[in-house]
């Protein structure tokens, strides 16, 4: 056996003794050096490998890769490395502690040195391959940690997101629950001075007749009076223009009655529209729920669209009234607000089956595909600041799903819009009233 540099300034008893393969190999890849480890891991003696090529002994070993990348070190004269991370095992050699974990090779790094001989040109590559199973092992462990945890992180933003958005909501119903209250308080106030109103004109009412029939019978006996006595009669009346007076009167008062009326009717809406908080399950009318509803809106609705009611012939439906009126008012609103200049709102009720159906139609602008698919999702808005919150359509999603019923909108750009509201008959399996 020809003699090295390495064998010459190194014990080889010491070489043995290192927890890492390490072999040398000559210009023809030839294996020339031999360290127990390797003896050890690869099964074959010094004397069964000495001289024969690298390929003879590994022959799974990358061809190309291998003959290239010690070529480099021969030429080069300087080391080489290959990491576990990028090529997991060179040598197709057992690991020292076999671990669990499905690894069955040697994971290893390993190390081309060259070795110069006299003359300072590279002779020989002593190679060395040490065992890094155990590390690579826990650190792909590590890794997959990692990636379980990042998952985790980014699952728990997503739930906090969510959680923002509940609270959000939270807030914007506590603060409609509010506002419910100042209307019923506000109603409340109204409605005393609106009763003495009502009775104070109604009285008025019958004064005037009868004072306006007390004048006529003293005009029918004015021809008893002195004559200046009936001029100034005559003057006093053309002064306060009696004949106008004494015809309008009558309408006027018959007008406020009407007034009062009206505001009566809202009042006992408003009332009824902020009970919204309740959540009684009662037997309704769905009709009587659009009705009020569309009184409360009526303000914002009639300078844009004429509304008309398609009214089927419903049965009574087990339902929370108050929050239907919640869902019908963000329809007709959103209808309202839908169009531009002046349009039609068409409120449409049908039975079908053990359910019935309302649609409110809109001759407004309608709305793209990308626009519905996410119209249901909270503070999902394309109105400006102040006009929209994003919120009405998916509080209305929430009652009608609590409701067991089903909402859908068919609608495209510039052909306005049908929302369908579909609610079951009743919710339980009782008997129907
Ligand atoms: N009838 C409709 N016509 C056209 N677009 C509508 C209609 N109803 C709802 N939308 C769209 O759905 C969005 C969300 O509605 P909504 O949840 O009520 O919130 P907001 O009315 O506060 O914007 C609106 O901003 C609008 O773009
Ligand atoms: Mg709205």
């Amino acid at each position: 056996m020809e003699r090295f540099e390495l064998e010459q300034s190194v014990d080889e008893r010491l070489i043995d003794l290192i927890d890492a393969g390490v072999f040398v190999i000559d210009r023809e890849l030839r294996i020339r050096g031999w360290n127990a480890f390797m003896v050890s891991h690869s099964g074959r003696g010094r004397r069964e490998v000495m001289g024969r090529s690298i390929f003879d002994v590994f022959p799974e070993l990358p061809d190309d890769w291998l003959r290239k990348k010690i070529a480099r070190v021969f030429a080069l004269g300087s080391p080489s490395f290959t990491s576990w991370e990028q090529r997991p095992w060179v040598f197709r050699l057992p690991h020292n502690r076999p671990i669990t974990g499905g690894v069955d090779c040697m994971q290893q790094n390993c190390r081309f040195i060259p070795l110069k001989d006299g003359q300072g040109a590279v002779g020989h590559v002593l190679v060395c391959v040490f065992d890094v199973t155990d590390a690579a092992v826990l650190q792909r462990r590590l890794a997959e940690t990692v990636s379980a945890l990042e998952v985790e992180r980014s699952e728990q933003q997503v739930l906090i997101g969510r959680l923002a958005e509940a609270q959000e909501q939270l807030v914007q119903s506590e603060k409609l629950a509010a506002i419910g209250q100042l209307a019923a308080g506000v109603a409340h106030e109204i409605n005393n001075p609106i009763g003495f109103v009502t009775s104070n004109v109604r009285s008025l009412e019958r004064y005037l007749e009868g004072l306006l029939a007390l004048v006529e019978l003293y005009d029918r006996h004015a021809d008893l009076l002195p004559p200046e006595v009936c001029e100034a009669i005559a003057r006093r009346k053309a002064g306060i223009d009696y004949d106008f007076l004494a015809e309008d009167a009558g309408g006027l008062v018959a007008e406020s009655r009407d007034g009062l009326e009206r505001v009566k009717r809202i009042v006992s809406d408003l009332r009824d529209f902020s009970r919204v908080g309740e959540t009684e399950w009662q037997w309704a009318d769905v009709h009587g729920c659009l009705d009020s509803t569309l009184n409360v809106v009526m303000n914002e609705i009639k300078y844009k669209a004429e509304v008309v009611k398609d009214y089927g012939d419903l049965p009574h439906i087990e339902c929370m009234p108050f929050q239907l009126n919640q869902v019908f008012l963000n329809l007709m609103v959103n209808a309202a607000q839908a169009i531009d200049g002046r349009g039609r709102i068409t409120l449409r009720t049908r039975v079908e089956g053990d359910a019935v159906t309302v649609q409110v139609t809109d001759t407004g602008g309608g709305m793209s595909p990308e626009v519905i698919k996410r119209i249901f999702d909270p503070f999902f808005t394309t109105k400006p600041v102040g006009k929209g919150t994003g919120l009405g359509l998916s509080v209305t999603h929430s009652i009608v799903a609590r409701h067991r019923g089903h909402i859908s909108v068919v609608s495209s750009p510039g052909e306005g819009t049908t929302f369908t509201v579909r609610l079951p008959r009743q919710q339980s399996a009782q008997a129907c009233p």
